[in-house]
C-alpha cells in the first residue's frame, strides 16, 4: 500500500492505483497516507503561523475536490484542506465547486445524460448547463473530472471521480498529521429548492449533521476542536447564523465582490460589510473571508501570472510576504499548497526568535479578540 501510494503523484499515475483505493472500502472509505508517525502520536495541527489553506486541495497540480488533490496537499503540507459542499438530486452531499458539471467534468462525452441540460435561476441570474442537483450520487460518480484552467496540467483530465462530503473528511481523518477542514456551505438557495430531505430537513441539517457524525464539534481553539479542526464558511449569512444554531464549530462569513447581492438576504456585500452589520454578525461567525482584493483568510492565492497583483513583480513569495507580514492575515486559500509551505518554511528558518515569538503573540491576541467577539445563540 505505502508503495502504490509514493507512485500515486509520480507522472505515471495510472487510474487503478486510485480504484484500488476506493474497493478497499469498509464502513467508511479509508485512504491511507504515507506516514513516519506511529499510529496515536500525530502531530498536532499548528497555530504559530497563518494556516495553509489548501483551496479544492492542491488544484494548482491535480483537478480540484478529486481524492487525489486533498492527498496531494497534505502531502505538501496544508493546515487544512478546502472544499465546496453541494448536493446530488438523491440528497447525498458531495465535493464540487459549480452548480453546474459543465466546466471541470466529463458531462458532454455521456450521452446518456444529453436530455439533462436545464436553465434555473442562480443568485438572480439564469444559468443554462447541467445541475448537479439533477443527477443522483450513482449517475455523478459515473463522472469523471477534470482540471479548470487549460494553463494547468492536463495529464490528469479523466482519471477521478467526484467524491463525497463523507469520502473527503475519512482524507482528513486519515492523514498523519492533524489536518482540519474548510468545508463551504455553498449555494444553499439553490439546493433546498431543488432537494428535498425526510422529515423536511434542510441542506444546512444535513451539512451540520455530516459533520457531527465523524466527531467534529467545539469552538475555536477548544480541545475538540484542536483534535479534529473544522470551519464551516459560506457567502450566505442566513445559513450560518442557521447553522450556529446547531453546532459550535467556528464559521467564517465570506465576502464576495461588494458590488453584488448575497446568495440570501437582499443586501449587497458592500451593505453587509458595514460597522453596523459586522456588529450584528460577529455574534455568529469567529472570522471573515474577503477576496484579496477587498481584505482574515483572504482567498485565492495562485501562482500564474495572470492571477498575481502587479506589484509583487510576478513573483508568488512577494505576494505571501505582503499579506502575512505587512497585513497580519491569519490564514490564506491556496491553489499551491507546496508553494505558501516552502515560503513559510524558508522565512520561519532565517527568522530570528524575536520576530517569531511577535508574530506568535500578534496571532495570539487576534484569536483572543475574535473569540471575545464570539457568542453563542
Ligand atoms: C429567467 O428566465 C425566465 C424565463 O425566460 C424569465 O421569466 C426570468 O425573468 C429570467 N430571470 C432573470 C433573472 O433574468
Ligand atoms: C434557534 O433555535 C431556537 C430554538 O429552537 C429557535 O427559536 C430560533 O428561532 C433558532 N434561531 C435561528 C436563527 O434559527
Ligand atoms: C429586494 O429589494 C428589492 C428592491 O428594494 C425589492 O423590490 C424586493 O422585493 C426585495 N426582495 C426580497 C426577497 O426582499
Ligand atoms: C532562540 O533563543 C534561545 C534562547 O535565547 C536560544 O537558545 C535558541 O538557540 C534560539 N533559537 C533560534 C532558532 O535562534
Amino acid at each position: 500500500m505505502a508503495m502504490a501510494m509514493a507512485m500515486a503523484f509520480s507522472p505515471w499515475f495510472t487510474p487503478w492505483v486510485f480504484l484500488f483505493l476506493i474497493v478497499g472500502c469498509t464502513a467508511r472509505p479509508f485512504y491511507p497516507l504515507p506516514s513516519k508517525e506511529a499510529e496515536g502520536t500525530r502531530k498536532p495541527l499548528q497555530t504559530s503561523h497563518p494556516y495553509n489553506i489548501a483551496h479544492r486541495g492542491s488544484n494548482g497540480e491535480l483537478p480540484e475536490e478529486t481524492a487525489p488533490a486533498y492527498m496531494r496537499a497534505i502531502e505538501e503540507g496544508a493546515d487544512f484542506i478546502e472544499t465546496d459542499i453541494l448536493s446530488s438530486k438523491d440528497g447525498v452531499l458531495i465535493c464540487f465547486h459549480d452548480v453546474t458539471l459543465d466546466a471541470t467534468t466529463d458531462i458532454y462525452q455521456h450521452e446518456e445524460f444529453a436530455n439533462r441540460k436545464r436553465t434555473y435561476e442562480v443568485q438572480g441570474v439564469n444559468t443554462t448547463g447541467f445541475f448537479t442537483v439533477d443527477f443522483t450520487l450513482k449517475e455523478l460518480e459515473s463522472l469523471r473530472v477534470r482540471q479548470r484552467y487549460p494553463f494547468r496540467d492536463q495529464q490528469y483530465n479523466g482519471q477521478f471521480t467526484i467524491i463525497t462530503f463523507e469520502e473527503y473528511i475519512s482524507i482528513a481523518l486519515d492523514a498523519p498529521r492533524v489536518v482540519g477542514i474548510y468545508p463551504e456551505i455553498k449555494n444553499p438557495v439553490l439546493i433546498n429548492q431543488h432537494v428535498k430531505w425526510p422529515g423536511g430537513k434542510r441542506f444546512e441539517d444535513k451539512f451540520v449533521e455530516t459533520l457531527q457524525k465523524y466527531g467534529y464539534k467545539g469552538s475555536y481553539l477548544s480541545k475538540e476542536w484542536l483534535a479534529q479542526p473544522a470551519f464551516i464558511q459560506s457567502f450566505a449569512p442566513t445559513s450560518l447564523i442557521y447553522a450556529s444554531n446547531l453546532t459550535d464549530l467556528p464559521k467564517i462569513l465570506l465576502i464576495d465582490d461588494i458590488t453584488i447581492p448575497t446568495q440570501d438576504t437582499n443586501q449587497s456585500y458592500w451593505e453587509i460589510t458595514s460597522d453596523g452589520y459586522f456588529d450584528y454578525i460577529k455574534k455568529y461567525v469567529v472570522g471573515i473571508g474577503p477576496w484579496k482584493d477587498t481584505v482574515v483568510h483572504p482567498y485565492t492565492y495562485r501562482n500564474e501570472n495572470q492571477f498575481l497583483h502587479f506589484n509583487f513583480h510576478q513573483d508568488p513569495y512577494e505576494e505571501y510576504d505582503f499579506w502575512i507580514n505587512k497585513i497580519g492575515v491569519d490564514g490564506l486559500f491556496t491553489d499551491f499548497t507546496g508553494s505558501l509551505n516552502n515560503y513559510q518554511e524558508w522565512t520561519s528558518s532565517l527568522s530570528s526568535n524575536d520576530s517569531d515569538n511577535r508574530r506568535a503573540s500578534k496571532l495570539l491576541h487576534k484569536i483572543a479578540a475574535m473569540i471575545t467577539a464570539y457568542e453563542k445563540v
